[in-house]
């Protein structure tokens, strides 16, 4: 399975536009050693044609752009290069669907710049779909340019995507309440966010996407056991990183996620874990990782964490 991360960073982007904290502030100004990023999403593939997005980021059209795997035409530099006969109609992409980790807006906007295609199919739970029909009615809009297939996605169960890959999504469940409610969203929250674990179905390499995560519980790490690869929610550094910059007054927990360092953070709980690879993506722009000569930085390599960088491919 090759994976591409097409953003990194979490809402907002990295510089944020309204934002001059400090490492906003190194990266506009080159005073520090950092990349900017776009907001988190990744690529999928079985054989390097045929593509999966994970969410659809308000940056998709760049970060399309970004990757010639992705263009209209096929992958003139990738493996398997060639196009095939039927995909060379000029509009023709090799994205064969999105799947959505919630429907939160960093993670679905996306969907409304890919409205000049023939089709979208789209892979949410019940409650996210909800969601993006009642509340933020993002999908009832991209209806009215093209047709939208939806996936029902059901946490655990198995199941086929596209020709050598399979995923299944578990449920990360969180006391975040969405601030658009749909009038018939479950009340239990179940389904609203999830994980997705991506298996090669010849290899039995497993990679999981968790952009999301409140609480590391015992069926989160049920989620992750064995898998090769993570890709996890690493916002803030500390829980109160927004507080103190005065741009929030709420921690990262009560904003539905787990800060990096202090007790009970991802750090702390990610370090005995013996999968392969384990990278933070959705990577909130006040967090000090995003400076490459930061300490902490340094603590997460003596960790074998890694940060994620929009373009860093992985092969599993
Ligand atoms: C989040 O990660 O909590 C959301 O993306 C926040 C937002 O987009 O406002
Ligand atoms: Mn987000
Ligand atoms: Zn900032």
């Amino acid at each position: 399975m090759w994976v591409r991360v097409l953003g990194s960073a979490a809402g907002g982007g990295y510089p944020q536009w309204n934002c001059a904290c400090p490492v906003c502030h190194a990266v506009r100004d080159n005073s520090r050693p950092a990349r900017s990023r776009t907001q988190s999403s990744i690529a999928v593939s079985p054989d390097h044609r045929q593509w999966f997005l994970l969410n659809a980021s308000p940056d998709v059209h760049a970060q399309i752009e970004s990757f010639s795997a992705l263009r209209p035409g096929g992958a003139p530099d990738g493996p398997g290069s060639a196009p095939d006969a039927d995909d060379s109609e000029s509009r023709t992409v090799p994205i064969r669907a999105v799947l959505l980790s919630d429907a939160e807006l960093d993670h679905t906007l996306g969907l409304l710049l890919l409205r000049e295609g023939r089709g979208l199919e789209v892979h949410a739970t019940a409650a996210a779909h909800d969601m993006l029909c009642d509340g933020t009615s993002l999908l009832r809009t991209l209806e009215a340019y093209c047709p939208v297939s939806w996936v029902r996605v059901v946490p655990g169960r198995d199941t086929p995507l596209g020709d050598g890959l399979s995923y299944r999504a578990f449920d990360v469940p969180t006391t975040k309440r969405p601030r658009f409610e749909s009038a018939n969203g479950n009340g239990n929250g179940e389904g609203r966010v999830v994980g997705y674990r991506l298996t090669d179905v010849r290899t039995g390499g497993a990679l999981v996407y968790l952009p999301v995560v409140q609480e590391l519980s015992a069926p989160v790490h049920r989620g992750l056991a064995g898998c090769a690869c993570l890709l996890i929610d690493g916002p803030c550094w500390q829980d109160d990183e927004l507080i103190r910059l005065g741009a929030s007054g709420k921690t990262a927990r009560e904003m539905g996620h787990l800060p990096i360092s202090g007790p009970g953070g991802s750090l702390e709980q990610l370090s005995p874990l013996p999968t392969d690879r384990k990278i933070y993506i959705h990577i909130n722009n006040t967090n000090p990782i995003l400076l490459e000569d930061a300490p902490e930085r340094r603590v997460l390599e003596q960790h074998g964490l890694e940060v994620a960088v929009d373009g860093l491919e992985l092969q599993i």
